[in-house]
């Protein structure tokens, strides 16, 4: 592979949206930000400079980051922020590997505006295993909104409730002719008759899944989170937070200069507020002019797609089913077949108390609060991944994670009475190449939900869902070792369960969260700490020298 440079310069830039003008925090001056393209090997450069205010770090999510934890960006896990007027350089490459990511800002909500498309093309000279689109167009869906994303996370921690809604969602930083005064702001997709393009799907939005369609057009699904799998026609793709699917869209072979939307809203079950408005972009053919036949030239009306409802758990659970692994000769998947560590994970809400003389806008004066195992992570005032090289983790991080729910209930019948949370910094250690199979079940507390849970520094292989409680002795011999999906981010089922299966072999520290940033931001997340293995390649090398200090 070659190696590919980028300058990142966060500043702010002036936006204008939904007829509001604020200042946002952008790269380069671009919203969304500029596209890392690169091929499968390449070793990419980012030199970020931060000219802003605020604490910043970039996250190229989904990168595996083979040995290079020290560029996988979250903040106070594997480093500390780049602080105004500092620069810090992203080093890593990409292996094996090929398809769609998206890096974003992973520090408190600043990804609401910083992010941009990461798009792997196979090796030089290496086909597609789908036949070879004419264009190839990334999708990229957002949050915007009117007040300042300052505003908007204080919400949600400072008193313990429910942040601010966002005011619309965005197809490529654009809400599209459904929202007023936006008619200008809209995405427009040009396509050819005939022609075949590749869409790159990638769902940035802060706190929403969303289903995705375009009118009178079937798509297929090629690729998930930078995964070939075995293409599937689908009228409606579900998207969570954190997930990325390639879907290649064929022109109809004649039309007249027709406009179709293309649409995305929100699919949710929690008892959260939620922006149930649509975005859209516009699909619009161009006839050439030689087989342009002025009869059949007239506009048609503007055709909206029909998406499934808002709480279409059935939808979601039917369309993750379909994503399969190719697991052929070229592609295999490589499903870890024995187990060496199995966990079993509650991720679901929770209430903290109301600190003394504040008022919390959860139920009953409470915080609202959010756990994995009924542990809410605190974050450290200094990395993990820094205090676990230099062996000192005493006062940054504990290693007593539990392997299991600290209360156990029915999980998907009545919550018990109390439902406050554990606090602490804890972590997994895991020896090198462990392998591990990890259950994460939904729990009904406050509601039932589907939580995006991602996982850093691994794809792992989605062996089974359901739904109601996970049963240890039935529900393995339904799981599917054959071609499993693989992917970095997977939906926790309202109400139900899923198992994922990986292998350890990446040493580091790496950090599992929701990708819902309000549950982020409530404490559901967790780290995994990998250890070294014995070779020169299954060690995690020193840092680099300018790495930012806390
Ligand atoms: Cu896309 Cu930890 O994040």
């Amino acid at each position: 592979g070659i190696t590919r440079h980028y300058t990142f310069d966060i500043k702010l830039k002036n936006v204008t949206r939904l007829c509001q003008t604020k200042s946002i925090l952008t790269v380069n001056g671009k919203f969304p930000g500029p596209r890392i393209v690169a091929r499968e090997g390449d070793t990419v450069l980012v030199k970020v400079a931060n000219h802003v205010k605020n604490n910043v770090t970039l996250h190229w999510h989904g990168v595996r980051q083979l040995r290079s934890g020290w560029a996988d960006g979250p903040a106070y896990i594997t480093q500390c922020p780049i602080q105004t007027g500092q620069t810090y350089v992203y080093n890593f490459t990409i292996t094996g590997q090929r398809g769609t990511l998206f890096w974003h800002a992973h520090i408190s909500w600043l990804r609401a505006t910083l992010y941009g498309p990461i798009v792997i093309l196979p090796k030089r000279g290496v086909p597609y295993p789908f036949p070879s689109p004419n264009e190839e167009v990334p999708i990229i869906f957002g949050e915007w909104w009117k007040a300042d994303t300052e505003t908007i996370i204080n919400q949600a921690l400072q008193n313990g409730g429910a942040p601010n809604i966002s005011d619309a969602f965005t197809i490529n930083g654009l809400p599209g002719p459904l929202y007023n005064c936006s008619a200008k702001d809209t995405f427009k997709l040009k396509v050819k008759p005939g022609k075949t393009y590749l869409l790159r799907l990638i769902n940035a939005a802060l706190n929403d899944e969303l289903f995705f369609s375009i009118a009178n057009h079937t798509l297929t699904v090629v690729s998930a989170d930078a995964v070939y799998v075995k293409p599937f026609k689908t009228d409606t793709v579900l998207i969570t937070p954190g997930q990325t699917t390639s879907v290649l869209l064929k022109a109809k072979p004649h039309f007249p200069n027709a406009t179709f939307l293309m649409s995305a809203r929100p699919y949710a079950t929690g008892p959260g507020a939620v922006d149930n408005s649509t975005t859209a972009a516009i699909l619009e053919y161009h006839q050439p002019s030689s087989i342009s036949n002025p009869k059949r030239n007239i506009k048609l009306a503007l055709l909206k797609p029909t998406l499934p409802k808002l709480n279409d758990t059935s939808f979601a659970a039917s369309f993750s089913k379909k994503l399969r692994s190719l697991a052929n000769a070229k592609f295999p998947a490589n499903v870890p077949k024995k187990v060496d560590r199995r966990l079993f994970f509650t991720v679901g809400l929770g209430l903290n108390p109301c600190p003394q003389n504040q008022t919390c806008q959860g139920p009953n004066n409470t915080k609202r609060a959010a756990s994995i195992n009924n542990v809410s992570f605190v974050q450290p005032n200094t990395a993990l991944l820094q205090a676990h090289f230099s062996g000192q983790s005493k006062g940054v991080y504990t290693t007593d994670f539990p392997a299991n729910p600290l209360v156990k209930f029915n999980y998907t019948g009545t919550p018990p009475s109390d439902i406050f949370v554990n606090s602490g910094t804890k972590v997994v250690v895991l020896p090198f190449n462990t392998s591990v199979e990890l259950v994460m079940q939904d729990t009904s507390i406050i509601g039932a939900e589907s939580h995006p849970l991602h996982l850093h520094g691994f794809n792992f292989f989605v062996l089974g869902q359901g739904f109601g409680n996970y049963n240890s002795s039935t529900d393995p011999s339904k799981f599917n070792l054959v071609d499993p999906v693989e992917r970095n981010t997977v939906g926790v089922p309202s109400g139900g369960w899923v198992a994922i299966r990986f292998l350890a072999d990446n040493p580091g520290v790496w950090f599992m969260h929701c990708h819902l940033e309000v549950h982020t931001s409530w404490g559901l997340k967790m780290a995994w700490i990998v250890m070294d293995g014995k070779g020169r390649r299954q060690k995690l090398p020193p840092p680099p020298s300018d790495l930012p200090k806390c």
